[in-house]
């Protein structure tokens, strides 16, 4: 079977993992690597050995290349997905699609235009203790959800230390486009109107200008409703860089799941650290887990011609969520999710 010649544009913290989940896949070559920054190339194309770029038009002129993933900051995806879709070229993108409707929009209309399919890696849908809940939730006896409570949340660095680029996100569109993402999974339905409330203080006063935390009500077309909570201001003594948790209330089940401890605890000096071994590890240099997966079965469907797990349609509504929780932000109103 031929293998697939991709390229990653963005190689910052989590362009890498694209880098090197398509470094190992058997069925992948990793071919080139696009990232404005030219240390940041350098370095990738010594380490990996790869040709690099630091313009993407540039680079799909000149390379031989079958698929393109993105992972540029947030609110750029559309450009380098646009560029690759116009060159013929299947995209995965990080998630969120883009931080507006009408840029994830045009995505969708030139992928339209061009015969070209696009995925979204929104990873928690192969998350195993997602998959259990969404299994549970189709199990018979499980009952119809009647009330859903998610958390997503990070550390007060990721917006501060991390990026450079956080004012032009959001938690709304960084974490909770996930959580959208996976109750709409959940639920198999979308979401007709959402209230939402939120904080604009600690991250502003250290030069952040955007949310600290939102709590958003959604309610979905099954007659479930949803409290989803949002937040990049966890402080920095916490035992992991995230926190999560889900609780889902049906007619005769309670189903929960915790992804802060995941079962594995390390003490030092400082405080305990409880990482998460089944997003993304090391294995003898070979990455593996759920943070690596939707990678490898972006290749998996092109070469078998299979439906994406979350594709294009999946981004958009989560954007259009995402963009009803802002405007509710704004207007202290509920909002409708216009789907027009
Ligand atoms: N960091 C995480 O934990 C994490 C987890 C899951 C998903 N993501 C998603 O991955 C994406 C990237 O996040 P990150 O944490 O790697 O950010 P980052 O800032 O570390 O890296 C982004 C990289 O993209 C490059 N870039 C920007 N515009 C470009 C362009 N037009 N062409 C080529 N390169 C360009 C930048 O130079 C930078 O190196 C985001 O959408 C984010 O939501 C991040």
């Amino acid at each position: 079977m031929k293998v697939m010649n991709v390229a990653v544009v963005g190689a910052g913290i989590y362009g890498i993992n694209h880098i090197n989940a398509y470094t190992w896949n058997p069925n992948t070559n990793l071919a080139a690597v696009c990232d404005l920054n030219k240390e940041i190339t350098d370095r990738i194309a010594k380490e990996y050995q790869v040709k690099t770029y630091n313009d993407v038009n540039e680079m799909l002129d000149h390379e031989e290349i079958d698929a393109v993933s993105i992972a540029t900051p947030d609110a750029f995806h559309m450009d380098p997905a646009i560029a690759a879709i116009r060159h013929g070229k299947p995209v995965l993108v990080e998630k969120p699609l883009a931080t507006t409707s009408e840029d994830a929009k045009k995505i969708l209309d030139e992928a339209k235009k061009y015969h070209v399919r696009v995925a979204v890696d929104y990873h928690k849908r192969w998350d195993p203790a997602a998959i259990n809940l969404k299994n549970q939730l189709e199990a018979p006896g499980t009952g119809k959800p009647i009330r859903g409570y998610m958390s997503m949340e990070d550390i007060i660095d990721v917006p501060t230390e991390w990026f450079n680029w956080a004012d032009k996100s959001s938690p709304v569109h960084f974490l909770g486009t996930h959580c959208y993402d996976q109750i709409r999974w959940y639920m198999g339905c979308e979401v007709e109107e959402v209230y939402a409330v939120g904080t604009k203080e600690l991250l502003k006063s250290k030069g952040v200008d955007t949310y600290d935390t939102i709590q958003a009500f959604l309610k979905f077309e099954n007659g479930c409703y949803w409290t989803v909570e949002n937040s990049w201001i966890l402080p920095k003594g916490f035992a992991k860089n995230n926190d999560g948790r889900t609780q889902i209330l049906c007619e005769n089940t309670l189903l929960r799941a915790d992804s802060q401890n995941r079962g594995v605890e390390i003490y030092d000096n400082q405080k305990c650290h409880t990482p998460n071994s089944y997003f993304i590890l090391d294995n003898c240099g070979r990455p593996r887990g759920f943070g690596i997966e939707p990678m490898n079965d972006f290749i998996y469907c092109l070469m078998n011609d299979e439906p994406f797990i979350a594709d294009g349609n999946d981004g958009l509504q989560a954007e259009l969520i995402a963009e009803a929780v802002h405007k509710s932000l704004e207007t202290k109103q509920a909002v409708k999710v216009e789907r027009a």
